[in-house]
């Protein structure tokens, strides 16, 4: 039995699809209702005790608090649930003979010196990173242990708010501009891409970490531009703000993965931006 964290979430979501018809899993969230339980994984004991009522032979870490900005404003939080939560379901299942699967991100790279292998040196530039960083050294004192690093998700939700895509599409609709920068590289993958592919680690009980994306960097003002043609916006009502992202928490510039292990493992291959955009691209405008 999986027990998979952050089930309500947008890739949670996917992971729980994509793995339910294979695996039998229980899906935990925290404020969501599309989950099977809920409960707040910063509170370690119920954490502990959740795991000896359910006895999980895999856990999943998915949950997670994936905005670097919010993670500024509540630093005490995204270390409770990045790191200390992950110590407490690792040493449960190193102690159990269990498998523990954290679900990680490109933002441990600094974003300098790409492309990023497995072996490459994590050197996190905001708290986002470091916690999730902190989190792998974790997942690892368990030993069998997969990571999966991956990068920007997006595809289809019942949850929109969690979603940039079907936010831009709400403000194109109204024909409000939306002003982005032209500077930051991103990798816009279709989380339904990155559930097969895990589960597929799954089925091999595949140990160690592995990256994961599509492989075609974009800036946000390009991914926008993209979204604007494929939803049939005017392109044009998506403005670069001609300097680099304006945030709270620091960005790295370019995290592109060397992606040679993930093909090497014969791993099912992402699909392109524009590809994924035409396969959601009914199931999204269904849902706003
Ligand atoms: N999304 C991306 O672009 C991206 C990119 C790289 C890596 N990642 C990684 O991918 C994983 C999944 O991210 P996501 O996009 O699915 O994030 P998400 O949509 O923001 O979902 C976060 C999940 O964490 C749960 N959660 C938050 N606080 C919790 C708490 N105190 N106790 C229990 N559960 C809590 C949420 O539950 P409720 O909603 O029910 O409250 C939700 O299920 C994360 O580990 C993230 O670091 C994501």
């Amino acid at each position: 039995m999986i027990l998979l964290t952050g089930a309500s979430g947008f890739l949670g979501q996917h992971i729980y699809k994509t793995f339910s018809p294979v695996f039998p899993i229980i899906g935990l969230g925290h404020s969501g209702s599309n989950c099977d339980r809920r409960i707040d994984l910063t509170d370690l004991k119920a954490l502990e005790a959740l795991l000896n009522e359910l006895k999980p032979d895999t856990i999943i870490h998915s949950a997670a608090i994936r905005d670097p900005d919010e993670c500024v404003r509540r630093p005490e939080t995204a270390k409770a649930l990045h790191v200390d939560a992950t110590k407490v379901m690792a040493e449960w299942c190193q102690k159990n003979g269990r498998r523990f699967v954290y679900i990680s991100t490109d933002y441990v790279f600094n974003g300098k010196n790409p492309p990023y292998n497995e072996k490459a040196e994590p050197d996190p530039v905001n708290l986002y990173g470091e916690t999730k960083l902190a989190g792998e050294k974790e997942a690892q004192k368990c030993p069998d242990h997969l990571i999966v690093r991956i990068a920007l998700q997006y595809g289809t939700t019942d949850r929109p708010e969690l979603s940039f895509i079907h936010k831009a599409i709400k403000t194109l609709s109204k024909g409000e501009k939306l002003e982005l920068d032209n500077v930051q590289k991103r990798f816009p993958s279709l989380s339904a891409d990155v559930a097969k592919a895990i589960l597929e680690l799954e089925k091999r009980r595949y140990v160690g970490i592995v990256h994961m994306s599509n492989p075609v960097g974009i800036t946000r003002f390009q991914m926008f531009k993209t979204i604007a043609a494929a939803f049939g916006f005017d392109p044009d009502l998506v403005v670069d703000t001609g300097k680099p992202p304006q945030m709270s928490a620091n960005r790295p510039a370019d995290c592109t993965f060397d992606l040679t292990l993930y093909k090497s493992l014969g791993l099912p291959p992402f699909h392109s931006f524009e590809e994924g955009l035409a396969m959601i691209k009914d199931e999204v405008k269904a849902s706003l």
